[in-house]
């Protein structure tokens, strides 16, 4: 098939609603239309039973049961009612103390976990930010390091949503229930993607969002544990009651029967999804690292989600070389905050100076990807960095073995 273009390498980002999810939904525009709160009558009835079989396949999904399932408007939600929920209702100050508890947290994590916690910290509470190592990962020895007797709460991604490394999810939660400190993960990246069971993983509150895996945007899920500890939350908004009080609000009944579906095609898909990505990965940067030098993979390489490539240029301009990928929707490694473009906190968090961050690539896979996309891909970003650097006096300088950071610049 002809490629069509921009080719879409930006699945960490969104991925495209699969056709079996839209199908699903669209009775609940149109024909079961009515309200899950409704008790007396057919519409309410069907509109239930629609929610409940999407809660059984989101359950499923992470090896919970269908009354540990709050649907939420998707990640950053369940991420604000976890840790939020969670500080408001265990607070504990031991005698003495100004702080109302700690939380432990890192300092790549989304923005949708870093801002709650810092508004936490605003409220009265303390928390530690774990600074990764070039790796990017997370360890149980980290987080044993990084708490306190009057610490609440952890709170740890599975996976980076910008260099797909993976922390030590289980290890971490199994710490965490021998101190009897509750663990939540923001799993957006992972579930749905890999396999999760929330027993086994020792994870007492987990985040996660349908449009991650190809379902429709605003809708997500918390699980919140309801045996060993049995977890309470204070919610963050009052209402009608609905989603067991943690969430009141009527129902998205399309979005989370979209959800549900996309859970139930993740759970039989995600593993055959995973080795053919991981296949067109490895070529991928392969074929990068044999044309180019002077670049590198940011991450772990091997504890790394199979669907996500970061990668820095060394000797090109950041903007340049968006400019020069333009047929290939990416993201790069610049935020773009109010006025500027700053370098990714995250890549700064794992030692990337910010020239270099500037000049990274994510490239994330989907479903649709192909061998054909990942080819045309590997020759716009060869090409586009080699004629870049041709550009570069820098560049010619390190050919030519002068070590850049010997050279004293003079300031004018
Ligand atoms: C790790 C992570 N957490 C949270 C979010 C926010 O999710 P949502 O868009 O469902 O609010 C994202 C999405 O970008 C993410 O990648």
């Amino acid at each position: 098939m002809a490629l069509q273009f921009p080719i879409y390498m930006d699945h960490a980002a969104t991925t495209p609603c699969d056709g079996r999810v839209v199908e699903a939904m669209l009775p609940y525009f149109t024909q079961k239309y009515g309200n899950s709160g409704s008790r007396n009558h057919r519409f309410g009835w069907e509109a239930e039973e629609g929610v409940d079989q999407a809660r059984e396949a989101a359950a499923k999904l992470i090896g919970a049961t269908e009354k540990e399932i709050i649907f939420t408007s998707g990640s950053t939600e369940s991420n604000n009612l976890a840790i939020k929920g969670a500080c408001n209702l265990y607070e504990k100050a031991p005698a003495g103390s100004k702080s109302r508890g700690h939380i432990v947290s890192a300092t790549h994590e989304h923005k949708a976990v870093l801002d709650p916690v810092k508004r936490m910290v605003k409220e009265g509470f303390d928390a530690t930010f774990i600074e990764p190592g070039a790796d990017g990962i997370i360890t149980a020895e980290m987080v044993k390091a990084a708490m306190r007797e009057d610490t609440i709460l952890v709170t740890i991604m599975w996976a980076n949503n910008e260099i797909g490394t993976i922390n030590e999810v289980r290890q971490i939660g199994a710490l965490c229930k021998e101190r009897g400190v509750l663990f939540h993960t923001d799993a957006t990246q992972w579930a749905g993607k890999m396999p999760v069971n929330v027993d086994t993983d020792n994870v007492d509150l987990l985040s996660w969002s349908s449009h991650k895996i190809y379902g429709p945007k605003g809708v997500g899920a918390l699980y919140v544990r309801r045996h060993r500890p049995r977890v309470r939350l204070q919610a963050l908004q009052d209402g009608g009651g609905q989603e067991r009080g943690f969430r009141p609000g009527t129902l998205n009944i399309p979005g989370i029967v979209g959800f549900g579906k996309a859970c139930e095609i993740a759970m039989a898909e995600m593993e055959a999804d995973a080795l053919r990505l991981g296949k067109l990965r490895k070529h991928l940067e392969d074929s990068i690292l044999a044309q180019l030098d002077s670049c590198a993979v940011n991450g772990h390489r091997e504890k790394r989600l199979p669907h996500i490539s970061n990668i820095s240029f060394g000797f090109v301009e950041g903007e340049g070389l968006m400019m020069a990928v333009k047929d290939i929707a990416c993201s790069s490694g610049s935020a773009c905050t109010s006025a500027s473009l700053e370098p990714s906190y995250v890549l700064k968090a794992l030692g990337v100076g910010d020239e270099l961050a500037h000049s990274s690539l994510r490239i994330s896979m989907g479903k649709q990807t192909t061998q054909e996309q990942i080819d045309f891909a590997i020759g716009n970003i060869v090409q586009a960095v080699k004629k870049l650097r041709l550009m570069s006096p820098l560049y010619d300088m390190h050919k030519e073995g002068i070590d850049l950071s010997k050279v004293e610049w003079a300031h004018h």
